[in-house]
């Protein structure tokens, strides 16, 4: 495992393993603290967008486990425009032990990886938002355990980067994934062939709906994220026109299972995508969730040092 670029560039078996790990960390760092496993080594985190989680969780992965962090801002970097993205990747590979990095366009987190001596984790791109994803397969195991089998993972509201993580993850370890987003936000085309080439594997089923109650129905999971995600700012009105019928609101969330667990990335527009009563009710999981991303990326971590 050289880098960390998309749940669908790994086996099943693979991702499975990392959420193992992930559940083992966790359990060791809440009861004696984690091992230094990391000691020595300092993750270089390059962010081209806004982060709140993802910076801090990864720095703190590194800190728990004995190592270090460094975080370099747009205005540093200037990735591609100040300095060529392969020279940023060469140069970086002789100061740090592995690199996280959070990009506009997709290519450039990969033509990252392609240069870089030391490992590279997609911090989130416009594409996907992998770690994201390995968060939320960690809180749904821990919710649904080993009954975890053809659960309905149900997501409502825009095809974005964190839908295609969690559509991976979800065919990669047997759940159902169901969309349904409004016309004209329809996921990405290569993002779905991927997927459904994992869940023909894994027996599981991509569905894709117009409708959010249909798509609730049988909800064991309901996850939504932002209707404007980072970089779309210009699209805001317009989107703010398309989107409300693809709230998560009380109403919606009365129509799936009743053991069902809502789920959001964060940060949340609150009144938007989601409804103050669901994301502080009792069928929310959001900061559990958000807390998972620590364990999750040290696991990954963890894999790509060989440590641990
Ligand atoms: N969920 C997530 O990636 O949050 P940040 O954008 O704050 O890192
Ligand atoms: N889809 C959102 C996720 C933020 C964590 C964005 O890309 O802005």
């Amino acid at each position: 495992m050289k880098d960390f670029i998309a749940i669908s560039d790994f086996s099943s078996d693979e991702i499975q393993d990392l959420l193992d790990l992930a559940v083992k960390l966790k359990k060791q760092y809440f009861k004696k603290g984690n091992k230094s496993i990391f000691k020595g080594k300092v993750l270089g985190m390059i962010f081209q967008k806004p982060s709140l989680r993802t910076r801090v969780s990864f720095d703190m992965a590194m800190r728990h486990c004995g190592g270090d962090a460094l975080y370099l801002s747009p205005a540093e970097i200037g990735l591609g425009k100040r300095e060529s993205i392969a020279d940023v990747a060469r140069v970086l590979s002789g100061y740090v032990q592995a690199l996280m990095a959070r990009t506009f366009d997709h290519a450039h987190v990969v033509e990252l990886a392609k240069w870089a001596d030391v490992p590279v984790v997609n911090g989130l791109s416009d594409y996907n938002h992998p770690c994201q994803g390995m968060a939320d397969a960690l809180t749904i195991v821990e919710k649904f355990g080993k009954k975890s089998k053809g659960l309905n993972v149900s997501y409502v509201g825009d095809a974005n980067n964190v839908a295609v993580s969690l559509m991976h993850v979800c065919a990669q370890l047997g759940w159902n994934f169901i969309i349904a987003n409004p016309e004209g936000y329809d996921m990405d085309p290569k993002a779905v062939e991927i997927g459904q080439k994992l869940a023909k594997k894994s027996k599981s089923k991509i569905t894709f709906l117009r409708d959010p109650h249909e798509a609730v129905k049988k909800a064991h999971v309901i996850y939504t994220d932002t209707w404007t995600s980072m970089g779309q700012e210009e699209e805001t009105a317009k989107r703010e026109k398309a989107f409300p019928p693809y709230q998560v609101n009380a109403g919606l969330v009365a129509e799936a299972d009743k053991d069902v667990i809502v789920m959001h990335c964060l940060p949340a527009h609150r009144s938007q995508e989601l409804t103050d009563d669901v994301a502080d009710g009792k069928h929310s999981v959001i900061f559990p969730q958000a807390h998972n991303r620590l364990h999750a990326q040290k696991a990954i971590l963890a894999r790509l040092f060989g440590a641990g």
